[in-house]
């Protein structure tokens, strides 16, 4: 089987987590501390504070910012269910705002639309606390439009850069375009821990709160104990956050053999009936997922088109959820098809082609073959 991602897991990484291993000494230590200066410094953000996950990261980020029961948050429709799950978790309401159909980014016009109709009333001018663009996929929102619109109406821009670290917006790096920038070490992303996550920022107060929120609400400055609010147990351990020093040596590397291969999935899918990844002038895509989208008319047969995939001897699956139209949001919200034009057709006809970075020549192939004759 041909696989959606296999990490790039090697004898340094085992060594460094047998090393720690070891020591006896497994929970946040040295070793996290080292790894967030590390991330720091890739990232140019002042501050980097390593989590539990990136959903993790985002729940912390919202709290930090101060979000909670009634506010509203505008977020993109489309995206990893736990982006707005957050929201909800904090008390709060998603404000989901409609993508640009060709990037699966939040679409700037849309979220200019929907948070100028919001401030138009005194009461849900109030209300609304942040804004959470997601770099889908590994390609950045466009971050400076949605700077923009946050900044006329004095939001906090928090990105959800989970799939891309080390994506670039005309210079800006993911996650250090706004107030706070999250990322997931899970498995399918280019570097991992495991299950891990990081939150970076320029902001040295939001920082301490964050420290402060992942570990039982414990002042990171004091000498000693002092609770200083009430947080959670979000932290990452140090054999994890060795696992992740060794990781980010190799995230240019790892990067670089993914961007060949996704342009050679372009060249390979020239004629094919898919549309292949738009990436606009001034965009590094660091592609986390290679997602094509399927012909109009063949949405309707995805199931059958992954399973047959499958046969073939290839795995594949869905780009993302249409977190308004997911049980808990539809329901509790009242959204409908058509709500949301651009992420319902999305939605339907994404498909997530494997890609990592030893992935063969003859494996592209077979991927690129077996997707022809599937929609012949
Ligand atoms: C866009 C996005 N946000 C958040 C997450 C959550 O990350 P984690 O699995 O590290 O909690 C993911 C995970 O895939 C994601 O893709």
């Amino acid at each position: 089987m041909i696989r959606l991602n296999i990490p790039s897991i090697e004898q340094d990484d085992l060594e460094a987590v047998r090393a720690v291993l070891e020591t006896g000494f497994l929970v946040q230590g040295p070793r996290v501390a080292a790894f967030e200066a590390e991330l720091a410094r890739l990232t140019g953000a002042p501050h980097a504070v390593a989590v539990s996950n990136c959903t993790a990261a985002l729940h912390l980020g919202l709290l930090a910012l101060g979000v909670g029961p009634g506010d509203l948050v505008a977020v993109t429709a489309f995206s990893w269910i736990s982006t707005a799950n957050v929201i909800e978790l904090c008390g709060a309401q998603p404000v989901f705002v409609d993508i640009d159909a060709s990037t699966f980014n939040m679409c700037p016009e849309s979220l200019a639309e929907r948070v100028g109709q919001l401030a138009a009333c005194a009461e849900t001018r109030r209300k609304l606390k942040a804004v959470i663009p997601v770099h889908t996929f590994g390609q950045m929102a466009d971050v400076d439009a949605i700077g923009r619109v946050a900044a006329e109406h004095g939001l906090p821009v928090m990105e959800d850069a989970a799939c891309a670290l080390g994506a670039t917006w005309n210079g800006k790096q993911a996650g250090t375009a706004g107030t706070l920038g999250c990322f997931s070490f899970h498995p399918r992303k280019a570097v991992t821990t495991g299950e891990g996550g990081a939150i970076v920022t320029h902001d040295a107060a939001l920082a301490r709160t964050l420290r402060a929120l992942r570990n039982h609400g414990m002042d990171p400055e004091a000498g000693g104990p002092d609770f200083v609010m009430p947080g959670l147990n979000c932290r990452m351990t140090d054999f994890q956050a060795a696992l992740g020093s060794t990781q980010l040596t190799k995230l240019t590397r790892i990067t670089s053999a993914r961007q060949r291969l996704a342009k050679r999935y372009d060249m390979l899918l020239a004629g094919a009936p898919v549309t292949t990844p738009a990436v606009p002038e001034g965009s590094a895509h660091v592609y986390q997922s290679y997602v094509v989208l399927l012909p109009e008319a063949a949405a309707p047969e995805r199931p059958s088109i992954l399973r047959r995939m499958r046969e073939a001897g290839v795995e594949t699956t869905i780009g993302t959820w249409h977190m308004p139209m997911t049980t808990y949001f539809k329901a509790r919200y009242g959204y409908a098809a058509g709500d949301f034009p651009r992420a319902d057709a999305v939605f339907a006809r994404a498909l997530t082609l494997p890609l990592y970075e030893h992935m063969t020549d003859d494996e592209q192939q077979t991927v690129v073959r077996a997707l022809r004759d599937v929609l012949a």
